[in-house]
């Protein structure tokens, strides 16, 4: 793949469309080794066709190719926190990394965020995930005053 520069003009940050889904399928599918395909129908039509002001499902693309996505919602008043913006999924093809398209997804999911009247983004990543980690510290993320619990209930 010629993916280019990530700012580029040519690339272009806009709503996801019906006929995007296959190749955002193949995109996590490659960086996760596991293809879900029910899982992002479900997505898109949650947050694709129906996603309004709170719900965000963007494509980064250059014509017809998918180079990346991101994901995320508006959520009021869960784990007793003010509305704030959740990011909970973003992928940039393998092609295309480093060169600003990642940032680009990020800042235009959070001018979604905006508008919907927050001012706050979270997310959540793996402890040991570096890669993610080193993106989100570079875009301003910092350590949030909230941790996750877990316990296994079989
Ligand atoms: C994290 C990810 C989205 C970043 O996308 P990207 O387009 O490469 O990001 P950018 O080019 O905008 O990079 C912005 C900054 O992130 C950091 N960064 C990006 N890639 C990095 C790497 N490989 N190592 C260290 N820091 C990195 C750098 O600080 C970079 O700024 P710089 O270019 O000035 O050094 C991309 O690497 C990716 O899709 N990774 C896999 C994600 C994944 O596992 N998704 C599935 C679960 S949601």
């Amino acid at each position: 793949m010629n993916a280019g520069n990530g700012n580029s003009p040519d690339i272009s940050i806009r709503p996801i469309a019906a006929g995007d889904l296959d190749q955002v399928i193949a995109l996590d599918a490659a960086i996760t080794g596991i293809e879900k395909t029910d899982y992002w129908y479900e997505l898109f039509h949650r947050y694709g066709t129906r996603g309004g002001d709170q719900r965000h499902f963007l494509v980064g693309v250059r014509g017809p190719q998918v180079l990346g996505y991101v994901i995320g919602d508006v959520r009021d008043w869960e784990f007793g926190s003010a509305p704030c913006g959740w990011v909970f999924g973003l992928s940039v093809h393998p092609d295309a990394r480093q060169t600003g398209l990642g940032s680009r997804l990020l800042a235009t999911i959070c001018d979604g965020f905006r508008r919907a009247g927050v001012r706050t983004v979270r997310t959540l990543l793996a402890r040991d995930n570096n890669l993610i980690l080193s993106f989100f510290r570079s875009q301003g993320m910092m350590a949030a005053p909230y941790i996750p619990l877990e316990m296994e209930i079989e």
